[in-house]
């Protein structure tokens, strides 16, 4: 190749890099962006009510302290039991605990938010290496296994896999969320398939149940952060935005596939070595 032609070429190829640097910049702040607004939207809602669940609860506490306060003070049982009625003692002695209750909820909620989002922070942490994926599978199996037992017989059909380059963990975690998204789906008792093979330089494992199935207009929303069909205090909608993040990182990808009423299959492809630029990152002794 001519000189110049080589310059234009390695211009082109930098000015290409940067682009490709600066979409990916955008993508992730683009991302960033609508987690914000979703964490904003999901723990403004359990803030708001303890928030004035803890209001309400002052007021009690006040009425009851006049009451304790009164017992001291007032000249006959009479003028005690008016005030307790005055003050409704009855109904604040059984809301207290409802207000205890749902705030204690709204704490929790707002907890595992942020835990999952210490998962999303964390992504970073850890060093690729060659890890056996079938025992990473087992030992996530094991670790669900109480959640998975009353629901589900739960059948291994694994293939034969090398060594995969991956975040161990981080996998384990997207196997995790899978499982038990898997597990909410059925209602009474299924069934849940495990399965694993390669294909050239892929290797994919995949989840597959007999569960409810996924409604077809939800399907292209599985995983956006946020999105859940569950009922408040059961679903985040952050497992499958995670899973796809970590799959991404990996350069895979995440195939859905659902029958509504038949169930649901959920496919992770993972490339068995990360780029060289990757591998050379990585810490050796
Ligand atoms: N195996 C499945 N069968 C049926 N629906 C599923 C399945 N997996 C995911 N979904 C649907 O996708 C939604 C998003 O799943 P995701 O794991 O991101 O969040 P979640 O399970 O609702 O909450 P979280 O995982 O944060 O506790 C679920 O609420 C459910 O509607
Ligand atoms: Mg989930």
């Amino acid at each position: 190749m001519p000189d110049d032609t080589m310059t234009r070429t390695s211009h082109l190829i930098h000015d290409l890099e940067q682009v490709n640097t600066q979409l990916l910049q955008s993508e992730k702040m683009a991302a960033i962006g609508q987690l914000a607004a979703g964490v904003a939207h999901e723990i403004n809602n359990p803030i708001g009510y303890v928030f004035s669940n803890l209001k309400t609860l002052a007021g009690y506490v006040n009425d009851l302290l006049r009451i304790i306060d009164a017992a001291g003070e007032v000249a006959s049982l009479q003028e005690l039991q008016a005030l307790i009625t005055k003050l409704e003692y009855g109904y604040i002695r059984e809301d207290v605990q409802a207000l205890i209750g749902e705030s204690e909820e709204g704490i929790e909620r707002v907890k595992t938010i942020i835990t999952a989002l210490k998962d999303f922070s964390h992504i970073d942490e850890e060093a690729f290496r060659p890890a056996d994926l079938h025992r990473g599978l087992d030992s996530t199996l094991n670790l669900v296994n109480n959640e998975l037992k009353y629901k589900a017989e739960v059948v291994k059909a694994y293939g034969h896999l090398p060594e995969v380059e991956c975040l161990p963990s981080q996998i384990n975690q997207v196997a995790l969320n899978l499982l038990t998204n898997a597990a909410h789906a059925i209602e009474e008792r299924g069934c849940i398939t495990v399965r694993t093979g390669q294909q050239a330089d892929m290797v994919w494992f995949e989840v597959e149940d007999t569960g409810q199935g996924i409604k077809a207009e939800h399907l292209g929303r599985l995983f956006e952060p946020f999105f859940t069909t569950k009922p408040v205090g059961e679903g985040t909608g952050l497992g499958l935005a995670l899973s796809f993040s970590i799959v991404r990182k990996h350069g895979g990808r995440i195939e859905a596939t659902s029958e509504e009423g038949q169930g649901s299959r959920f496919r992770v492809w993972l490339p068995i070595l990360q780029p060289q630029d990757d591998r050379e990152a990585m810490p050796s002794c």
